[in-house]
């Protein structure tokens, strides 16, 4: 008999072919929340769970998951639905996928850096509206990205696959980071020891620290007032990172040129007075929305189920 499992999120088809052939899977038509996960766990008997940032596993849900659950893997690099510490309590084995979304992040994140600083919302917006009278040469421009300073918060490997990318740019990288990273990982980007310092030497700031309580509202009015007038703000980590009435006040005022956003503080219900400023572009927490990356990050969750439910240590342990 295949192992029981529980797909508490839908995932690709390869994916499901592959969940099929290893495991016994329930799948399911949308995203469960906890409490839907915790009812098909127990009816299917499952020993491992799929998951995303739907089925919010606290402390309460996780005492309340099936004896027969083993492992909890999140579809997901992102485990702030997760608490870790009452997983680890339980014996629980949960798992994130990092890796394999780190491309696909970060060229959505040159997306927001692109749209933001060339005006892409309000282009397309003229396009749909038939675009009827040409601009002259002063009107409607944008921001040239190419040799701009670019400022990244959280140079892991998102942040350095950001990085990366801006250097064919001629991007002059900044990063804050908890730590320097070494050279062979640095190439060359200036380090400051905290955002703080880092603002003022930037053109562009763009998030990529992990959600959590820890780092609610990191940019808040204080910090943006420290960004050079002007500047662009992009996000594609965490919707908490931000304080989103700052950063439409400074939208608002020029502090801010533009911003990017995947990611908002409450979603999908997002804050709509974001999608009436003009000089935003907005994306709906699509970072890893690729077909590559949405069958590698599935594939890597199963790789992790099948890991603990034949007796191997996880793949990609949330703790240990
Ligand atoms: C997902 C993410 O889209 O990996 C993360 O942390 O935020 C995204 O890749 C999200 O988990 C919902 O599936």
């Amino acid at each position: 008999m295949k192992p029981r499992i529980v797909a508490a999120c839908r995932v690709t088809g390869a994916v499901a072919e592959r969940a099929r052939a290893l495991f016994d899977p329930l799948f399911s038509d949308g995203d469960m929340n906890a409490e839907q996960a915790i009812a098909a766990v127990a009816d299917h008997e499952a020993e491992g769970l799929l998951f995303t940032s739907s089925t919010k596993l606290t402390a309460d849900a996780i005492g309340r998951l099936a004896p027969s659950l083993r492992i909890a893997a999140t579809v997901s690099v992102g485990f702030d639905h997760v608490d870790v510490a009452a997983a680890q309590k339980r014996g629980l084995a949960t798992t994130n996928t990092p890796d394999v979304l780190t491309n696909g992040t970060a060229d959505l994140t040159m997306l927001l850096i692109l749209a933001a600083c060339r005006r892409a919302a309000e282009y397309l917006a003229i396009m749909r509206d038939g675009w009827r009278r040409r601009y002259a040469q002063d009107e409607m421009l944008g921001i040239e990205v190419t040799g701009k300073r670019l400022g990244i918060v959280g140079m892991g490997r998102i942040g350095r696959a950001v990085a990366q990318r801006a250097r064919a740019f001629d991007m002059e990288i900044h990063y804050s980071n908890r730590s320097r990273l070494p050279p062979e990982l640095e190439k060359g980007a200036i380090y400051h020891p905290t955002i703080d310092d880092m603002l003022p030497s930037v053109d562009v700031l763009t998030l990529h620290a992990p959600g959590g309580a820890a780092n609610d509202k990191l940019i808040n009015a204080a910090r943006i007032a420290r960004l050079p007038r002007g500047a662009v703000l992009v996000n594609a980590s965490r919707g908490v990172l931000l304080d989103e009435d700052a950063l439409i006040d400074a939208l608002k005022s020029g502090q801010l040129a533009a911003a990017g956003l995947d990611v908002f503080r409450s979603e999908p219900d997002y804050d709509l007075r974001l999608r009436d400023l003009p000089n935003i572009f907005l994306t709906p927490h699509m970072g890893s929305a690729t077909l590559e990356t949405r069958n590698a990050m599935g594939n890597r969750a199963l790789d992790n189920v099948e890991a603990v439910l034949s007796g191997r240590p996880p793949i990609d342990p949330l703790w240990r």
